[in-house]
């Protein structure tokens, strides 16, 4: 039933909670590979965007789904291989990695309309490209199929202090304990939704990079991937 079992390309999927890690790891394995990254994250921020900016609450289910079928959420590649996201045509890349944003994405996330919406996108990738694609349930709904699936995840501290940094770095001032608080409630609402929570696939490796630098989590994830893809990524 599914055009999905006629797989010509090859997907590796990489689900874990906010700050784990996930985007930049998968970002720099999908060059080494030569795979298309795909930032799911991206593409419900963008549905988060569109709900603030016409004022409607991301967590009110009936508001936002009314205002899905006037949206348009697509997305394309540069020259670098970096995913843009567009909201009805008009480029959102910057504007979705708002602190704001990251709290209602996980709300709007929590909508079943909003991933069924979105759903048929990240598959089409998919069917598209070899991809790496990152996410909370690329493993267990998107992406059952996929050649590989990893876990990654690292202790809440960790994550937050990376988010703070990262925030820091983007010229945004940030609290730290705030932060390990707005972590600790994505989480929770990340985890504890009822539709596509976040959670490990049965058949998903788990990498935990509380320990780990970048480089170490890099040579951990690659090693991880290459086992399992049997030694032919490709070049
Ligand atoms: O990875 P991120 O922080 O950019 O994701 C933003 C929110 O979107 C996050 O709180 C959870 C949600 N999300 C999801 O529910 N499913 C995905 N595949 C990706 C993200």
């Amino acid at each position: 039933m599914e055009r999905m079992d006629l797989k010509e390309h090859r997907s590796i999927a990489i689900d874990g909670p906010s700050g784990a890690g996930k985007s930049t790891l998968a970002k720099r394995l999908a060059k080494e590979l030569g795979y298309r990254y795909v930032d799911t994250g991206a593409i419900y921020r963008t549905v988060a965007l569109a709900a603030l900016r016409a004022g409607v609450e991301p967590s009110d289910e009936k508001e936002v789904a009314a205002l899905l079928p006037g949206l348009r959420v697509t997305l394309d590649y540069d020259g670098d291989g970096l995913q843009h996201m567009y909201l009805n045509g008009e480029d959102v890349t910057e504007a979705i990695r708002r602190n704001e944003v990251s709290g209602g994405a996980s709300k709007a996330a929590a909508i079943p309309a909003v991933r069924a919406f979105l759903l048929e996108t990240q598959r089409e990738l998919a069917r598209s490209f070899d991809v790496i694609m990152d996410g909370r349930d690329i493993g267990t709904v998107v992406l059952p199929d996929a050649d590989v699936k990893i876990f990654l995840t690292a202790s809440p501290e960790a994550r937050a202090e990376r988010r703070w940094k990262e925030l820091l770095e983007r010229g945004q001032s940030a609290d730290r304990d705030q932060i390990l608080k707005e972590v600790m409630e994505r989480d929770a609402r990340d985890t504890g939704r009822a539709s596509a929570p976040l959670r490990r696939a049965e058949d998903a490796v788990l990498a935990d990079t509380t320990e780990l630098d970048f480089e170490g989590s890099f040579r951990l994830l690659l090693g991880m991937i290459r086992e399992r893809l049997g030694g032919t990524p490709n070049e």
